[in-house]
């Protein structure tokens, strides 16, 4: 357990379990939430898991939390602590238009995708880190300002030239399917890659030979468009492997589990005097 005192959060905005009401569940443990006595403030509560085949989310507020990192990265708004003040989780500002699975109807755009790069090269060169999960559920489009923004740094670690590699693929994968909504190919690749290799790998050969994608998404150019875009970002960033310095992220390892059944009805009344804020 992560007590307040004890952690490099002590003077952040804070916001306690029992001040928050569930609007919706967007994921085991990801809550869209509102304060109690704000009626039209929203914001995305995560809290800690035991479970760390689900990443380490104080690692998530530390990278988060430090600063607003990148236009197209969200900061953390405020900590969640329990009634002991002990760390639970974190809120972030609400994103309605959602991840990239949510919503099928939308147009993507090519613009998006230059700004999912730009991002990568930031995290990458400018902070010595690889996201490491990405998917279409770990990009959320911000409709209002138009623009990409990553989500979900559970499992953000060193940007080595392995981790940074393992990076490149998931990208490519993860245009692939945005492009196609073909969810298979990936499994297979992993099976065919362990049968043949013992490894599970995500390598792109199976669909960078393939002579076209086919579209199944709305998108507002071609897709072999997107798709050529990608491979020449991806030739210029192996090229440059060598300059990304890589950071290890801080662990802060010690978080107090709030598990789904305690997450699912908060209780309200709170007598506990911590420094709140309120998320606009
Ligand atoms: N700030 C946000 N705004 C809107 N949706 C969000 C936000 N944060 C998370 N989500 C949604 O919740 C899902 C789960 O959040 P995520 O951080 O990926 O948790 P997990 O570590 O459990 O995968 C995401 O895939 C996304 O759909
Ligand atoms: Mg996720």
């Amino acid at each position: 357990m992560a007590h307040l005192a004890e952690t490099p959060f002590v003077d952040w905005p804070a916001v306690r379990y029992a001040e928050l009401i569930k609007l919706d569940r967007l994921a085991p443990r990801v809550h869209l939430v509102k304060l109690a006595d704000a009626s039209e403030t929203r914001m995305v509560a995560k809290y800690a898991s035991g479970d760390s085949a689900k990443g380490n989310i104080g690692k998530e507020i530390n990278i988060l939390g430090r600063q607003q990192l990148h236009p197209s990265i969200l900061p953390v708004e405020c900590i969640i602590l329990d009634d002991n003040n002990c760390v639970i989780g974190m809120g972030t500002k609400f994103v309605p238009g959602g991840d990239l699975l949510r919503n099928k109807d939308r147009v993507f755009k090519l613009k998006w995708l230059q700004q999912l790069t730009e991002t990568l090269d930031f995290l990458h060169f400018k902070q010595g880190i690889v996201h490491g999960d990405l998917h279409l559920g770990s990009l959320l489009i911000d409709e209002a300002a138009d623009r990409l923004v990553l989500c979900d740094f559970s499992r953000a670690r060193e940007a080595t030239e392995m981790n940074l590699m393992e990076e490149f693929w998931s990208v490519m994968w993860t245009l692939y399917e945005l492009v196609t909504l073909d969810f298979e190919a990936e499994e297979e690749q992993l099976q065919k890659s362990y049968a043949k290799y013992g490894i599970y790998s995500l390598d792109t050969e199976s669909i960078e030979k393939l002579p076209s994608w086919p579209a199944r998404t709305k998108l507002d150019c071609d897709a072999e468009i997107l798709r050529s875009y990608m491979r020449e970002w991806l030739k210029r960033r192996v090229e440059t492997l060598q300059f990304v310095e890589p950071r290890e992220p801080d662990p802060m390892t010690s978080f107090s589990r709030h598990g789904e059944h305690q997450c699912e009805e908060p209780t309200h009344g709170c007598q506990w005097g911590a420094k709140t804020t309120r998320l606009n």
